[in-house]
């Protein structure tokens, strides 16, 4: 187990939705340094800020959450940068990581890397039985690829990295913005936005026959850190509560919490993703002893809270 109190701790995308709350919950747990490198100081896409942010920081872990994310829409509008800016960031900080002897590298995944078809849960050793859904897979598979790069370098130079596969994250301090929000901070938005507008009606992307399936922040922030102290495999390992909900349950969970009283159309020339996303939470357990405890509903109340506090709406 891994003493993080006496460790120094670089965390490039530290300061985005996820890295805010892990740096919060490192220092309440006694980490004292914590290095967290800004985009506009350090492009981590760029090897020269790379090297400086090692240089600067003088890491003994690094936990790499820094990455281009969005939603559905996002995702099709940037394929490209998606694709080149995730997959640069990740194998040039492993490999400097690697080349300055650092004891550990904790990377990052996401739920997008797995199949389009995969059978519910996905379980980890299926991560590599298909291509995935195409709204997302210039994303999930450059995330893929350190995946590759620390099994790699586990079997050639013995460098200790771990790679964790995400569900999708939901909690307070979500990005809202509409062109890059995932599902759940867009549809608490528009149901808010509707009701503060008096409008009869929301529309919302696809069917709802899709499934997915999310875990609250500070969960995922605990398991990241019980794996960063305790898993030491370059196997993947799911971070996830195992429960699936459709996009039309969510969808009336979101009307009814937020108190939105209008219609829901749905626009069905807009794409869904994947058909189903959940995964399986056993090796997680077995491994660190991490299983989500938040309840979906409470999770969702806290979110709507957090943004109506903030925003000031309603
Ligand atoms: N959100 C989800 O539902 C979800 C699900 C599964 C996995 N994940 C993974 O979890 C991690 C964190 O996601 P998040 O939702 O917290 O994302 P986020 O809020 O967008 O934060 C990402 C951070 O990455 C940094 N970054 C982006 N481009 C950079 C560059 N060129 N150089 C240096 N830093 C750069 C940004 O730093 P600045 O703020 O300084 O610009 C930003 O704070 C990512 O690896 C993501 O793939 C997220």
């Amino acid at each position: 187990m891994i003493n993080l109190k006496n460790k120094s701790i670089l965390i490039p995308g530290g300061n985005g939705f996820l890295g805010t709350f892990l740096v919060q919950y490192l220092r309440k747990i006694g980490c004292r340094e914590i290095f967290v490198p800004r985009s506009k100081d350090y492009d981590l896409v760029q090897m020269e800020f790379v090297k400086k942010v090692y240089d600067d920081a003088k890491p003994d872990i690094v936990i790499h959450l820094a990455a281009k994310v969005g939603g559905i829409g996002a995702n099709r509008d940037n394929p490209g940068k998606f694709f080149y800016d995730n997959l640069l960031m990740g194998a040039q900080l492993m490999e400097i990581g690697r080349q300055k002897g650092i004891e550990k590298f904790v990377t990052i995944g996401t739920i997008c890397s797995y199949p389009k078809f995969v059978p519910v849960p996905f379980k980890e050793e299926d991560i590599w039985n298909g291509y995935p859904d195409e709204t997302n897979a210039p994303y999930g598979l450059a995330k893929k690829m350190l995946l590759v790069q620390s099994q790699s370098y586990r079997q050639q130079y013995g460098f200790n990295s771990i790679n964790l596969i995400l569900a999708n994250l939901y909690g307070p301090g979500d990005n809202f913005d509409p062109i890059t929000s995932h599902v759940i901070p867009a549809l608490i938005k528009k149901c808010i936005d509707a009701r503060c507008k008096g409008a009869k009606k929301i529309t919302v992307w696809g069917r709802g026959n899709s499934t997915r399936e999310f875990i609250y922040i500070q969960d995922a922030v605990r398991g990241i850190v019980l794996a960063t102290q305790q898993y030491n495999k370059s196997d993947p390992v799911n971070l996830g509560t195992g429960i699936e909900i459709s996009i039309k349950d969510l969808v009336d969970l979101i009307v009814k919490l937020t108190g939105f009283k209008g219609k829901v159309i749905w626009d069905s020339s807009k794409p869904e993703g994947q058909p189903r996303r959940c995964v399986d939470t056993k090796k997680a357990l077995k491994e660190f002893g991490f299983k989500a405890n938040t309840k979906f509903k409470d999770g969702l109340k806290e979110v709507i809270r957090w943004y109506r506090e903030k925003t000031q709406l309603l």
